[in-house]
């Protein structure tokens, strides 16, 4: 019952020394970042006339950081504005209604969770999350909580045309047709996680979410003002300051996988605070919540004698399995399947 109050529930009863399980080890003290190292920013708004240019300013970005954020992406700002509203609600309503979708099973659409690698992971996060798959199966609107389904709805639909002219920039980046990754079925499914980040009386201790890469082809990020969203780039971790209206796009393992290490998905935290709440929204495009036969691997027209296959071909459940079981502990779940 405790577990279904979630981190929020912590806050709520007044603690104010965080229990042990939220405590990280020390982690390896690291130098401020200097400063020229910054996540990328591309403007979207010149798309038709540019593209060219965007492709090689995404390419570079990607390349470099596997972290990029889009501005005048098209999607409305007040649609922004009200998915983080909604966010909020959710978390804040009274703990019955939120406990009416907890859950841990696998399998179900829409649920609410505190720590998904509870019982896996070294460390517990001070985050509480609500896991919605929405595409391409959405769950039956009544399914979704009423704080959010109107907005999800209509942000996994905003979301989900914005992932497909990523996919698309990003397969011209690598020499690919245009369509390639989305002929692959990139961006046929995705989920959306809503995460609140309640302020925490000892930041210092623990973090908001531990150490991880994504278990996806691509996330596309909505995060609010506070911050604390930071990737790891040459042993420093950088940044990504909150831009207003800008969405975080980041490369996933599966991405890393068909495309032989062309790109990485890499790894990324979020710190805890004591102001907050915060929130944020991650769109993770995948299909490894729908039982598909389909298998994936390096794709063909980018190896060579020169480019050997860096993975085998997996199927996506045995990915999720893989990734689920390790939960966030700071491993790579790629290397498992090299
Ligand atoms: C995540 O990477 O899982 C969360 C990112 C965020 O909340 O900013
Ligand atoms: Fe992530």
């Amino acid at each position: 019952d405790e577990t279904k109050a979630g981190v929020k529930g912590l806050v709520d009863a007044g603690i104010t020394e965080i229990p042990r399980f939220f405590i990280q080890p020390p982690g390896d003290a690291v130098s401020a970042p200097p400063h020229y190292l910054q996540i990328p920013i591309i403007d979207l708004s010149c798309i038709r006339s540019h593209r060219r240019h965007i492709v090689e300013q995404v390419k570079r970005a990607a390349e470099s950081f596997g972290f990029f954020q889009l501005v005048n992406h098209g999607i409305p700002q007040d649609v922004l504005d009200e998915m983080l509203r909604a966010v909020r609600r959710f978390h804040e309503a009274a703990p019955e209604e939120k406990s009416a979708y907890y859950s841990r099973e696998a399998g179900r659409k829409v649920s609410y969770t505190s720590n998904f690698d509870l019982y896996q992971a070294p460390v517990a996060n001070w985050r509480d999350s609500v896991f919605c798959v929405m595409a391409p199966d959405p769950p039956p609107p009544e399914e979704l909580p009423i704080a959010c389904r109107d907005v999800a709805l209509e942000y996994s639909g905003q979301i989900e045309r914005l992932g497909i002219v990523v996919f698309e920039l990003l397969a011209e980046a690598m020499g690919l047709t245009s369509n390639h990754l989305i002929e692959m079925e990139c961006a046929r499914g995705h989920a959306l996680v809503m995460n609140y980040y309640p302020p925490c009386p000892q930041p210092q201790l623990t973090l908001g979410t531990s150490k991880h890469s994504d278990p996806d082809f691509l996330t596309i990020l909505l995060q609010d003002h506070i911050g604390g969203l930071q990737v790891l780039h040459q042993h420093y971790w950088i940044d990504v300051p909150p831009l207003p209206g800008a969405l975080v796009v980041n490369i996933g393992d599966l991405l890393q996988l068909i495309l032989n290490d062309k790109l990485r998905s890499i790894e990324h935290r979020v710190l805890a605070n004591n102001v907050g709440p915060r929130v944020s929204v991650a769109c993770f495009f995948t299909m490894h919540l729908y039982p598909t036969t389909q298998i994936y691997g390096p794709i063909r027209e980018l190896l060579s004698d020169q480019c050997p296959p860096v993975y085998r071909q997996i199927h996506l459940q045995e990915y999720i399995s893989h990734y689920e079981s390790k939960g966030l502990d700071g491993r790579p779940a790629l290397d498992y399947f090299k």
